[in-house]
C-alpha cells in the first residue's frame, strides 16, 4: 500500500477518479478509515466539537491539534493524513503562522496543512509553502469567522461573494496550494471552480461537480445527534448500535448475566 500523495491527487482530479475525504481526529477511527480505503483524512478543527464539546472551532488550540494529529498518523498506513490550522496560529503576521506550520509537521508528521481563507492570509500561505509544507485551501464557509458572519448558512450566494471565491480560489492555486475545500456554496459556484481550476477541488454540501467529498465522521456514522443539514448523508445509525450495546451490557451488569463463568479466571 502506497502512500497518497499530493501528485497523486492531482493525477487522481486528471482522470477524473473522485477523492474520497473523511476526518479522524483519534487512532482507533484512524485505523478503520484508513482500512477503508479512504484517501485523504483530515484531523479537522471540528475536534473543537466532535471531541471537546465546544460550540465552534476557535477555541482549539494548536497543542490540542498536534496532539490529535500525532494519534491518526499512528493509525495510518495509506491515507494522506492533512492537520487543520487552528484559529490564531496563521492569521497574523507570517513568521508566526510558519511557526506553527512547522511544530504541527514537526510533532505530529502529518502530511499536509488546511488554512482557511484566501487574499487575507495569502502571505502566511506563501511563507508556509516556501518551507515546503503541502497546503490544502478552505474557501466558502470558514468555521474560525463564525464571529464575522454570526451564522452556518450557505455562503456566496450574490454575485459579489462568488466573484471573491473564485478570485480566491485562483490565488491559492497560484500561490501552489494542492487543493482547495469548498464549504457550504451552491452547487454550480463549486463546479465552476473545479473546471476553472488544476488542482483537486473537495466539497463538503457543494455538490457533486467537484473532484471529490469530505464529511465529519461522526455524523456520516450517525454518532451525532441533532445536526441535520440538507448535504450530510447518514451511512450507518451508530447512535442507536451504540446505544443498544451500552444498555445491554449495563443489564447484564445488573443481572449477574455478566460475566459468566468462560468469562473468568
Ligand atoms: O474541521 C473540519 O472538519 C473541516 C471539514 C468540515 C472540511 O474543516
Ligand atoms: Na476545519
Amino acid at each position: 500500500t502506497r502512500k497518497v500523495t499530493t501528485h497523486r491527487l492531482i493525477e487522481m482530479k486528471q482522470k477524473g477518479e473522485k477523492i474520497s475525504m473523511l476526518t479522524a481526529y483519534d487512532y482507533t477511527m484512524a485505523q478503520i478509515v484508513d482500512g477503508a480505503g479512504m484517501d485523504v483524512i483530515l484531523v479537522g478543527d471540528s475536534a473543537s466539537n466532535t471531541m471537546a464539546g465546544n460550540v465552534t472551532t476557535l477555541p482549539i488550540t494548536l497543542d490540542q491539534m498536534i496532539y490529535h494529529g500525532k494519534s491518526v498518523v499512528r493509525g495510518v498506513k495509506r491515507a494522506m493524513v492533512v492537520v487543520d490550522m487552528p484559529f490564531g496560529s496563521y492569521q497574523g503576521n507570517p513568521l508566526e503562522g510558519l511557526a506553527s506550520a512547522i511544530r504541527i509537521m514537526k510533532e505530529s508528521h502529518a502530511d499536509a496543512l488546511k488554512l482557511e481563507g484566501g487574499e487575507e492570509i495569502i502571505e502566511s500561505v506563501q511563507k508556509i509553502l516556501s518551507a515546503g509544507i503541502p497546503i490544502m485551501g478552505h474557501l466558502g464557509l470558514m468555521p474560525q469567522s463564525i464571529n464575522k458572519y454570526g451564522t452556518y448558512t450557505v455562503r456566496a450566494k450574490d454575485d459579489f461573494e462568488a466573484e471573491k471565491l473564485v478570485r480566491d480560489a485562483h490565488l491559492l492555486e497560484e500561490a501552489g496550494c494542492f487543493a482547495i475545500v469548498l464549504e457550504k456554496i451552491p452547487a454550480a459556484l463549486a463546479q465552476r471552480v473545479a473546471n476553472e481550476l488544476t488542482i483537486p477541488i473537495i466539497g463538503i454540501g457543494a455538490g457533486g461537480g467537484v473532484d471529490g467529498q469530505v464529511l465529519v465522521v461522526q455524523d456520516m456514522l450517525g454518532m451525532s445527534k441533532g445536526f441535520s443539514p440538507k448535504f450530510l448523508r447518514r451511512y450507518a445509525d451508530l447512535h442507536t448500535v451504540m446505544t443498544d450495546a451500552i444498555g445491554q451490557y449495563i443489564t447484564d451488569v445488573k443481572s449477574r448475566d455478566f460475566p459468566n463463568e468462560n468469562e473468568q479466571y
